[in-house]
């Protein structure tokens, strides 16, 4: 189990990550450990620093939270993208929801009152035009994927109302960078040009996409977690700029003229072209969250990491801070 003590204060709380062998989990993990927090994590898939807990076991989980007894925790172990449980939804909800309720349940019984919860964009309803999208605009995801956040969302504020377990409930939208393993938009394309396959992509009139680089989604986990507010509260929280997938995938192929791009209007998939701009109003009130990272820049610098292209200016992209 990864119980990371780095010279830390006594007044710094302990805190406790799922999810901590998966992307976002371990980033933060490694984030607070270094800021001097006392962190533990846990996951599916444990190794030598993250021990091994299934959130879907409830006996197990509540002996794991009892037996740590941290002050918070930062809940990103899931079932992280539609496309992970396409044809199972059953094991979507048993996780997200269920294994939601587990870790609540277990901080209740523990005494532990404050949680930071991996929420999403998806929790939205589609929308009609491209307004911006604040945390009172209509709920009412299309996939399974979303309904898992919406409920698991409905559990905390539950929990928040009657059982004095506090929580920020972070709607975050696509996050990429390096060390993403779950497949998306951005490693496709990547690995469509290292083996110059032919690509179709939706332009700007169908498909716009909102992306978060790791390092800004790991700044607002952390601001989140230094934050204390009573209750049940979502917050937004996205990168800098709102680009079209022809956008990103150009971007990705800047290095590589002969790529064979072909774009189109519709390929009759929602991604995230189906919910307008996420308004961050309420994460810079709360926590001063403000995306940082240049997100052409940071794809550019993924395409050249992988041998794909170089960075190129960004004729589509909207400044959304
Ligand atoms: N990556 C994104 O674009 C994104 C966007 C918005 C929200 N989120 C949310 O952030 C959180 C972290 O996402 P990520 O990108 O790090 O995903 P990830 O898939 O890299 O990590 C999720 C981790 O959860 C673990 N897990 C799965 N089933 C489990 C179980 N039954 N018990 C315990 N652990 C289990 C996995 O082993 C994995 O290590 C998730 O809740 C995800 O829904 C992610």
């Amino acid at each position: 189990m990864m119980s990371m003590r780095m010279g830390a204060a006594p007044s710094r709380p302990r805190v406790h990550v799922t999810g901590g062998s998966g992307f976002i989990g371990r980033a933060v993990a490694a984030r607070l450990a270094g800021e001097g927090y006392e962190v533990s994590a846990s996951d599916l898939h444990g190794s030598e620093e993250v021990a091994a807990l299934d959130l879907r076991e409830r006996a197990g989980v509540i002996a794991h939270i009892a037996d740590l007894a941290p002050d918070i925790v930062v809940h990103a172990g899931a079932i992280s993208g539609t496309m992970l449980a396409i044809d199972d939804p059953a094991l979507m909800f048993d996780v997200n929801v269920a294994g939601t309720l587990n870790l609540v349940e277990a901080m209740r019984r523990a005494g532990v009152p404050r949680l930071v919860f991996l929420s999403s964009n998806a929790v939205y309803a589609p929308a009609p035009s491209r307004a911006p999208v604040s945390e009172s605009a209509a709920l009412g995801p299309s996939d399974a994927y979303g309904a898992s956040k919406l409920a698991a969302e409905a559990v905390l504020r539950c929990y928040g109302e009657s059982h004095a377990i506090s929580t920020l409930a972070l709607r975050v939208s696509s996050v990429f960078g390096p060390g993403r393993v779950t497949p998306y938009l951005i490693s496709q394309t990547l690995d469509a040009l290292g083996r110059r396959a032919p690509l179709t992509v939706t332009d700007e009139r169908s498909n716009m996409r909102q992306f978060i680089h790791i390092d800004d989604a790991v700044e607002a986990v952390c601001r989140a977690v230094e934050t204390e507010h009573p209750g049940f509260t979502p917050i937004n929280i996205t990168g800098g700029t709102y680009l079209s997938e022809e956008a990103i995938v150009r971007i990705l192929a800047a290095g590589m003229p002969d790529a064979d791009i072909t774009v189109i209007a519709d390929r009759g998939c929602d991604d995230d072209g189906r919910v307008g701009p996420l308004d961050i109003t309420r994460a810079q009130a709360l926590l001063g969250y403000v995306p940082s990272i240049d997100i052409a820049a940071a794809l550019a610098d993924l395409a050249r990491a992988a041998g794909a292209g170089t960075s190129a200016p960004d004729p589509h992209a909207q400044d959304t801070r």
